[in-house]
């Protein structure tokens, strides 16, 4: 494989190395098929096995239930933004939803122009450097709560899975889920775009809890209708067979390294050496998230001057690092570490971050 750099991008982001050279070797010909995963039917005897194998391997990694569906879609996470309030969004009863940051936002949007929407707890007073706790979000007789897992752009997290007391939890995970185990009964459905920690951009993984699914909306048009997933195994029309493809050898990949404890254990030892650098640069470093609050996904902060940063961009770029240039929305820089970053591309970026504070700081 040819040399590869350190792409802290946000996504779409790194990929494991073994997950591309299988790619790369069966690419013109699968195994024992003669054809591309490019070419295949997306009804062969191949793609059904391929279909349920991620499933299953899903449904290992999460410990999921029989009263789970999984679905893979398409349109991103931006169209759950809408489909979900389509089918589960009541004209009598508002959904709440927790304004936790720029993601958030997006979705609330999108469900306030279908039905009635309230909000549950907003950041935005405290630049939003910190997620609700459970006590603070008002959910009374909501249709359902949505909640961001991780803003992406202001590197944030939930540390937990919050416990509504029986309020139906929707949550959007697109960047970080299959990062840490999860209590799945505290959710009802969760939905990620793949492009950050899961696969390829093109496929979009819901998951979705039985009972939720009996709270749909009638009269629902086809393509925006879960149900016609469910029935359809994902396969009502032609589905994204290669993203998922990719995605089914990225879960082998997760269950290689031992699964979701492990993973979460690497994420939190790549995240916190970062985070160490920033709290031991005697402010040099600024990070956005209230301590408590911190993404092992994405890391965000400043420097002390827009100047800095972009010198500080300029050699990271020349010591084979991408992707660092935070959101356009919040400035400064943004390290996207998901589970397939290398904990040496982590290193090296400390120790550029060191070496630049000892050229630039005080
Ligand atoms: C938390 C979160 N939600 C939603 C999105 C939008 O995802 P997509 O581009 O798949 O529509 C993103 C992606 O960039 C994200 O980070």
């Amino acid at each position: 494989m040819s040399e590869r750099i350190f792409n802290f991008s946000a996504g779409p982001a790194v990929l494991p190395e073994p997950v591309l050279e299988t790619i790369q070797r069966d690419l013109p010909a699968l195994p024992g098929l003669g054809m591309s995963i490019l070419e295949i039917s997306h009804r062969s005897a191949y793609v059904d096995r391929l279909m349920a194998e991620t499933e299953e391997r899903l449904r290992q990694l999460l410990n999921l239930s029989a009263d789970w569906q999984v679905l893979f879609l398409q349109g991103g996470a931006s169209l759950q933004f809408t489909m979900l309030a389509m089918n589960f969004l009541n004209a009598d009863r508002p959904a709440a939803y927790a304004d936790s940051g720029a993601w958030a936002q997006k979705a609330q949007e999108a469900a306030a122009q279908l039905g009635p929407v309230l909000t549950a707890w907003s950041g935005q007073s405290e630049h939003y450097t910190r997620m609700p706790a459970a006590s603070e979000l008002l959910t009374s007789d909501a249709s359902y709560l949505h909640l961001t897992s991780n803003e992406t752009i202001q590197g944030i997290a939930l540390q937990d899975d919050l416990d509504l007391n029986g309020v139906p939890v929707i949550c959007d995970m697109s960047s970080d889920l299959l990062s840490r185990p999860l209590q799945m009964d505290r959710y009802r459905m969760i939905y990620a775009g793949a492009q950050k920690n899961l696969g390829p951009a093109g496929v979009t993984l819901v998951l979705l809890h039985q009972e939720l699914l009996t709270q749909q909306q009638p009269q629902l048009p086809t393509m925006l209708d879960y149900q016609t997933f469910v029935k359809s195994g994902s396969r009502y029309n032609t589905p994204p067979v290669f993203a998922i493809y990719v995605l089914n050898q990225v879960l082998g990949w997760l269950m290689d390294q031992g699964g979701l404890e492990p993973m979460h254990a690497r994420n939190r030892a790549k995240a916190e050496r970062l985070y160490a650098v920033i709290d031991q640069s005697q402010g040099f470093y600024a990070g956005h998230a209230a301590t408590a609050h911190r993404s092992l996904m994405n890391v965000t902060f400043r420097l002390p001057t827009p100047e800095l940063e972009k010198t500080f961009l300029a050699q990271a770029a020349a010591q084979g690092m991408d992707g660092l240039k935070g959101h356009r929305a919040v400035g400064g820089l943004r390290a996207s570490i998901y589970n397939a970053f290398p904990a040496e591309g982590v290193e090296a970026l400390c120790a550029l971050m060191q070496d630049f504070q000892r050229q630039h700081g005080h």
